[in-house]
């Protein structure tokens, strides 16, 4: 799978000071959608409103969390370079007073810096995803991802602005230490298997945060996200419910990856999206590292199987060797669980979905873009 270079940006304004990430180019002139130019507001009885910058805010966590924000009454500014997100994501927010979208790379420092002036808060969630774009462009997943977060955390450091960071599961690697807790110990494979450069590369990330944190004063919170799923992920990436789900409604085979004993815990946008919300308000979380996801587990066989029971499917399974999948080196992960307790303690907050009404939700939207 290889992802066009994409064709947006500023050459002449902006990319002069792109710190540009290798095989991304742009050319053509920057885009604004929405409008720019608010100020924080503070009309709420209760909570003051904020504006809030959502780095990859097109993309699939980012749109729905930048809905939920607006739906708050906060004021919400994106920048994306279209990379793996979408203009689709987000252009039912375009009409909002609200909302602006700078399409634009984070690696444009001087873009970046002025974004942040002007907000109370940052979630930084661009970033290179998905494991097969990992395992295909390892060079880009560790530049974008590194110095995409220095930029970033750099940035906020200028105005002390609070910041959360986008990590992951991955980052437990192979540990056999589950349910995952925020303090026990990763074990990532070989570095001659490109998979774990998406890990190690979030992991420098988590260590640039709490290192800001620590020698800066700079507020930043990391975020562990444990599989996310719902209704607008793209399955372009590898992500393996919306193919599954494209599958079962096309009445193709469902390609489940190995012997699909492999498991792992799919938690909803929206719950992942509650909690993103609510941590920001709580000043013990700062400097802090949370899981963040469901612990409902489920194995890939028993996934493929209830997608095509949801859907009314008639799919059967096939099963594809990891080395024909994605590379002879693959490695996968057997199990992830994450246990939430951290961030339950802190935030009160548990997963309201459960994986059938996942299911059920993503089937109907992937049902409702099928032409009649
Ligand atoms: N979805 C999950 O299951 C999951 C799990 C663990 C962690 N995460 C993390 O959550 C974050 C969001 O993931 P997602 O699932 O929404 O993926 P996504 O691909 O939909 O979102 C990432 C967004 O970042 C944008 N982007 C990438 N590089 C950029 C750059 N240099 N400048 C500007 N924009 C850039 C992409 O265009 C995209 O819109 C990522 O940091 C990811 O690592 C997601």
């Amino acid at each position: 799978m290889f992802i066009s270079p994409i064709t947006v940006g500023c050459r002449t304004r902006c990319c002069r000071n792109a710190h540009s990430f290798p095989s991304v180019h742009f050319d053509g002139e920057s885009r604004i959608f929405g409008f720019l130019g608010h100020t924080p507001r503070s009309d709420h009885p209760r909570r003051p409103k904020m504006r809030v910058l959502i780095t990859g805010g097109a993309g699939f966590i980012g749109s729905h969390l930048a809905g939920d924000l607006l739906d708050l009454g906060h004021t919400v500014d994106v920048i994306d370079d279209l990379s793996t997100g979408s203009m689709d994501n987000i252009q039912h927010l375009t009409d909002n007073p609200n909302f602006s979208v700078e399409i634009d790379t984070i690696a444009n420092v001087e873009k970046l810096e002025k974004m942040v002036a002007k907000v109370d808060l940052v979630y930084h969630l661009a970033a290179a995803v998905g494991v097969q774009l990992v395992v295909e462009r390892p060079l880009y997943t560790i530049e974008a991802n590194i110095m995409g977060t220095k930029y970033v955390l750099e940035a906020c450091d200028k105005y002390k602005t609070k910041v959360v960071i986008a990590s992951t599961s991955e980052v437990f690697g192979k540990s056999l230490d589950v349910p995952f807790r925020e303090d026990g110990d990763v074990l990532l494979g070989p570095t001659t298997c490109s998979r774990w450069s998406y890990a190690a590369s979030k992991m420098v990330d988590e260590f640039l945060a709490l290192a800001f944190y620590q020698e800066r004063k700079l507020p930043a919170i990391v975020v562990r996200l444990f599989n996310t799923v719902g209704p607008k992920q793209t399955g372009r990436y590898g992500m393996v419910i919306p193919n599954f789900v494209r599958q079962a409604l096309e009445g193709e085979s469902i390609t489940v990856f190995g012997d699909g004993t492999q498991s792992r815990c799919f938690c909803h946008v929206e719950d992942v999206c509650r909690a993103l919300v609510a941590i920001v308000d709580k000043d013990e979380a700062y400097g802090q590292v949370y899981n963040l996801g469901t612990t409902e587990e489920v194995t890939i066989n028993d996934l493929a199987t209830r997608v095509i029971a949801l859907s009314g499917s008639t799919s059967e399974i096939k099963y594809v060797p990891f080395a024909e999948a994605y590379s002879a080196d693959f490695e996968d992960i057997a199990r992830r669980k994450p246990d939430n307790t951290k961030i339950g303690n802190l935030l009160g907050w548990a997963p309201q979905n459960n994986l059938d009404q996942i299911l059920t939700a993503v089937i109907d939207h992937e049902r409702s873009k099928q032409p009649n």
